[in-house]
């Protein structure tokens, strides 16, 4: 049965009471959090968005007859006076737990069901229960505080904007596809047959076209839809911080982006140091094998190629000579590791896709994996990376880029092996001079690696006819703990180089008229030089929070199978809706 509002009015909420609150009259209005009844006296606690109340019940005609009906998850207004809690029943762990409110009147608002999952405690509940019942597991406080902080961070975010003089406008959320790499989410055209619209995957020709408009420094809080594999920290839809800024340089957009951290991270009582660590694309593949090093941990891979130029071991010196090289990562204490603990290292990496890891402790005499390595050999190597004589030295070898990037992952599984990933340890990083462009020889042309807007570095623009693949962007990415947060860039702002990159990247000047033709146009009329950069929210929100998965700072996230549990999306529709949008589904 569920009783009508009628005039109750909220005095506080159920986080709200405390002492100086003593003999006040007031409204609480919530959910039954939980009931303990002792017959002559009831207690109930009451939840709301912010916090929880003890309600105490102590009558034995129609009040205790209504309270004793009451179960988890019913709605209820609760008239009463405030109380001191005796002296046993404080409870320190709650802002409201020195008081109580004595029941005068209680309103049923609302029955509830029994919930499939507590809302209570901390229960682990699956991820697909949780999702199909997301109203419920939004009451939960892992919730709540995320989506308050996630409230929060967009508030900080729009004040700072405004400050700095940027202003938010609206762009298309039905438009042309624009490419960010992923595959387009389309919308059939009712009124033009056989027409679509593509969702954005991102606003970047529009925040583009602003800065040919006029409009100087602009941000916005916007979806993106990108129809790509889902993973931890990706979502079919998800949010960027978006901003472009006219006569923008890398250090001018770098200057605004940091502070916008700095104001970010307030929210969860952290201060930021500036300015952020910057570092090349090709230092970060060399010492970490990744476009998006995690700096919390060391492990450096070190080069010790030139241990092993003339050593006996053909497998390195084949490798050598091929111009490869020979790799490593030290491991701090790691010579006490125990045989079987590095075979099960040597397993991980064979999964990880090593040819081979080898393995050196140091030692009188320091000793290997690999008799043909001498002693020589494996001293002069550990000098090289450096390692003492509590170390343990991880070698692999091959080309290069490859070499780096196996070891890579073997330093962050080491590292999270170790415990060496602290989430409350945050560390940022400005990662620069992407490489304009990328091979694909499944494709055999050239695909842009941040976007085909990006502008070369000055200097190697003559490279672009004769080495592309040597040709630096003026594009960076933000890194926090070994997660990519944002990207951005410096812009062609002139009209010739942007058609000749189209070219570049096999797009003909008719396809490249079809597509992006109004935005090479306007390119025509006076664009000024122009920068910047998206930053992902929902991951922000997931570091700042502490979680693994986006989908926890996500009031209605897609599971991996890009489905919406809740709500049952994707869904078939009917026939004539399809037919009004001339659309046939084939088996
Ligand atoms: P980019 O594609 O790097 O750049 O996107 C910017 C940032 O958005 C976040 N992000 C995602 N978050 C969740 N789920 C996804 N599927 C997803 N894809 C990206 C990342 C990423 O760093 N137009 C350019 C920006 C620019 O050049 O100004 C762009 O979209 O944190």
């Amino acid at each position: 049965m569920a009783e009508p509002l009628g005039d109750w009015k909220r005095t506080h909420t159920c986080g709200a009471l405390r002492p100086a609150d003593l003999d006040a009259s007031v409204v609480l209005l919530g959910w039954i959090h939980r009931v303990r009844d002792f017959g002559g006296v009831l207690f109930l606690d009451l939840r709301d968005r912010a916090g929880i109340s003890q309600v105490v019940v102590r009558d034995d005609g129609a009040l205790m007859a209504i309270a004793k009906r009451l179960r988890p998850e019913f709605v209820v207004g609760i008239a009463g006076v405030v109380e001191r809690r005796t002296e046993e029943t404080i409870n320190p762990k709650l802002a409201t737990g020195e008081v109580e409110v004595l029941a005068r009147s209680i309103r049923l608002l609302n029955e509830a069901k029994t919930p499939p999952f507590p809302i209570s405690g901390d229960s682990l509940v699956s991820e697909d229960v949780r999702l199909k019942y997301r109203y419920l597991d939004l009451r939960r406080p892992r919730l709540q505080q995320n989506l308050g902080l996630r409230h929060r961070v967009a508030f900080a975010v729009r004040q700072y904007f405004n400050d700095n003089g940027f202003w938010e406008i609206e762009t298309p959320i039905l438009t042309k596809s624009t490419p960010e790499g992923a595959r387009d989410y389309l919308v059939p055209s009712r009124v033009h047959r056989g027409e679509f619209y593509a969702l954005p995957q991102s606003p970047q020709i529009f925040k583009q076209i602003l800065m040919i408009g006029g409009m100087d420094r602009y941000f916005q809080i916007t979806r993106c839809f990108r129809d790509e594999d889902l993973r931890a920290d990706r979502q079919p839809e998800f949010t960027q911080i978006d901003v472009e800024i006219s006569f923008a340089s890398m250090d001018l957009v770098f200057g605004l982006i940091e502070p916008l951290l700095v104001r970010i991270f307030k929210e969860i009582d952290r201060d930021v140091v500036t300015p952020f660590r910057r570092m090349p694309y090709a230092e970060a593949i060399a010492r970490y094998g990744s476009d998006k090093p995690d700096l919390r941990c060391g492990l450096e891979i070190q080069d010790v190629s030139d241990a092993f130029r003339a050593s006996q071991f053909r497998v390195f010196t084949k490798i050598l000579t091929e111009g490869g090289v020979i790799r490593g990562i030290v491991v701090p204490g790691g010579n006490q590791y125990t045989r079987s603990q590095i075979d099960v290292l040597g397993d991980v990496a064979k999964e990880m896709g090593f040819a081979g890891l080898i393995w050196a402790r140091p030692g009188e005499p320091p000793i290997s994996s690999v008799k043909a390595l001498t002693e020589g050999e494996l001293r002069k190597a550990f000098e090289l990376a450096g390692a003492g004589a509590d170390d343990l030295l991880l070698i692999a070898g091959g080309p290069a880029e490859a070499t780096s990037t196996l070891l890579g992952q073997l330093r962050l599984h080491i590292a999270k092996k170790e415990e060496l990933l602290q989430s409350d340890n945050f560390q940022f990083l400005w990662v620069t001079d992407f490489p304009l462009l990328e091979w694909s020889s499944d494709d055999q042309r050239w695909f842009s690696m941040h976007h085909p807007f990006t502008a070369p570095l000055d200097e190697d623009i003559a490279k672009l006819d004769t080495d592309p693949g040597a040709v630096r962007a003026k594009a960076y990415d933000l890194v926090l703990n070994g997660s990519e947060i944002g990207g951005g860039s410096i812009r062609i702002h002139d009209a010739a180089l942007q058609a000749r990159m189209f070219r570049l990247l096999g797009i003909s000047d008719e396809e490249a008229k079809l597509r992006f033709g109004f935005f090479l146009e306007a390119l025509e009329y006076g664009t000024p030089p122009h920068g910047g950069i998206a930053l992902g929210l929902d991951r922000v929100v997931a570091l700042l929070s502490g979680e693994s998965s986006i989908r926890e700072v996500i009031a209605f996230p897609k599971t991996a199978a890009a489905v919406d549990i809740m709500a049952d999306a994707p869904s078939s529709v009917d026939l004539k809706q399809l037919r009004e949008l001339h659309i046939r589904i084939v088996e």
